[in-house]
Parts: C-alpha cells; structure tokens; sequence
C-alpha cells in the first residue's frame, strides 16, 4: 500500500510509470481491477473535475464510491482526525481527501491503515499536477529541454509543479508579483536538484520561447483574503504573452478559469488552449493513481 500525499514522496521512476500508465489506460481497455473496493471521498470544498473523475473512474475500474462532502464531514470538528481514520479502514479500502490544511491529511496517514490520495489542500494538488503531466507527454512527447511557465499565484498547483520539475528535471519559469513567492522550502528543495527552476517578477521573460504556458485562479479555496487584482494583472496570459511563446505553443489550466481575470478569453479559446484534453486526463491519471495505490 502506498499514499498519493505529494510528488515530492515520489522516485522519477514511479512518477514516470504513473505518467505512462494514465497514457496506456487512456487508450486501451483495462481490468476492472477495483471490483471488491470500496473508496471513501472526503470533500471539505466543493469540486467539479476531481469529484466527478474519481467517481467515474472508481466506477469503470468496478469499485464503489462513498461521497462525504462540506455539510457532512469537517475533518478534526465532530471527532478526532485519527478516529476518523480508524473508523473509516473498517470499510473501505481507499480514502481520498480534499481538504484545508495540509497537515490535516498527513495526520490523517499517519494513522490510516488503508492508502489516502491528496485531493488538493491549500499546500499542494498532485492529481492536478499528474494530469498536466500526462497532457505535456501526449502533445509534445518529452519533458526535456522544453520550457514550461506559470504565471501568477504561487499555490497549491504551482507547489506540485515544483516538485514534478525537481523530480523530472523540467524547466520551470514561474512569473510571479513580488513579495507573492513559492514556499521557500520547497524552492531551495527544489533548486538543489534542478537548477533550471527559475523565479522571475517579469512576464516576458517566463515566456520568451515557452513550449507551454499555465496559470490559474489568483484567488484560490480558503484563501484568507482577496489579493488585489492590480497585483497580478501584469501576469495575466494574454495574447501578448502567447505572442513571445513558441508557435505551438500549449496553454493550460485547471479550471475552474476566471476569464479575463488570470487569462483571456482569447487564449483560452484559442487554438493553442488544451484546457478541456487537461480535464480529460485527470480521469485517466487517478485511475492510475488507484492502482498505484491499491497494488504497491
Ligand atoms: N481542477 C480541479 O481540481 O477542479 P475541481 O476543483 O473542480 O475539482
Ligand atoms: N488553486 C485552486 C485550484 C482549484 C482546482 C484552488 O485551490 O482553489
């Protein structure tokens, strides 16, 4: 058994067969490997793709789904986190948690017996970050010697993307405001494998040449305050940063998307937009994300 908690917990080699996998699934008829297996889904905030996706595939793979959502569970309030946890390995197999804090889910390991899948915290969105993966294999083949930005907030996605890059040596330009930096941990954990993860405050250079280009929200889940648009505006991805990127350049996102706020309608309705294949893929990286976890 193994948990899904951060990239960072991964070797290369196992980051890259989860990558493999997703790919092999998404185009070939798999085992209904799940049969039997029963899945608990905690979600302490809402959700579309990262709800709907694990349901559908705890599905197609012959398990069963148990949803909890905002109303009905709040980890830590009506019982202790570790209760919860040796409550809930007496009938299921596979716990996947969307929550608050980070540190909720990993003492939510700690004590499980049965593996527990990150969802998303506020620290970190590995599932997220897997698809995203699997899209950049799809459309462009390698991860070597491409140039990838992020433009915007330094959050819970830009975090996994971090550590994917650390792991798969990719480099990573993330365009941010000052004083709205990456967790300095990671970044100085990250930069002592890869030397290619760079932080700019000037847009243009994250994008100069960029194979592909991701932002998202400027406000996410839980955030405490609203940050000043004035802030970010400079990194918003418009047609003038797609213009200084690679002809082919891909755009993502992980929506949900704010249009005209951290991109334009314009660019995520362009050609070079891969939003929805992105959603797509979500779907076929946690099922391999189960089987990671259920056959380790
Ligand atoms: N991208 C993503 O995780 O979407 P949801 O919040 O809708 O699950
Ligand atoms: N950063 C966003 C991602 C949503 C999928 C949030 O945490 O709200």
């Amino acid at each position: 058994m193994a948990n899904f908690i951060d990239l960072k917990d991964l070797s290369k080699d196992q980051l890259l067969d989860l990558i493999s996998l997703s790919l092999k699934w998404k185009n070939e008829p798999h085992t209904k490997f799940m049969q039997d297996k029963h899945v608990v889904l905690i979600f302490e905030k809402p959700s579309l793709r990262t709800r709907v996706s694990f349901e559908i595939g705890i599905n197609q793979l012959g398990g069963s789904s148990h949803i909890l959502n905002e109303k009905e569970m709040q980890l830590g309030e009506r019982e202790t986190i570790e209760d919860t946890a040796r409550v809930l390995e007496r009938y299921a197999d596979l716990v996947v948690i969307r929550c608050f804090g980070h540190d909720q889910i990993i003492k939510y390991a700690k004590t499980s017996s049965i593996p527990v899948i990150n969802a998303l915290t506020d620290f970190s969105h590995p599932c997220q970050v897997l698809a995203d993966l699997v899209t950049i294999k799809e459309k462009i083949g390698e991860f070597e010697n491409k140039k990838i930005a992020w433009f915007g907030d330094c959050n819970n996605v830009l975090q996994s993307w971090i550590e994917a890059s650390a792991l798969l040596n990719i480099q990573l330009y993330i365009a941010c405001p000052e004083g709205i930096l990456p967790n300095k941990d990671t970044l100085y954990w990250a930069k002592n494998i890869n030397k290619n993860i760079i932080v700019t405050h000037d847009p243009k250079q994250a994008a100069l040449g960029a194979d592909c280009l991701i932002t998202d929200t400027w406000n996410s889940m839980g955030d405490s305050k609203e940050t000043p648009e004035k802030l970010f505006k400079p990194f918003q991805v418009n047609n003038d940063i797609l213009k200084l990127a690679n002809e082919n350049v891909m755009f993502m996102h992980c929506l949900p998307a704010y249009r005209n706020k951290e991109v334009t309608s314009e660019v995520i309705e362009s050609q070079n937009s891969v939003v929805f294949d992105e959603a797509e893929n979500r779907l076929h990286a946690q099922k391999a994300i189960m089987k990671f976890c259920l056959t380790k």
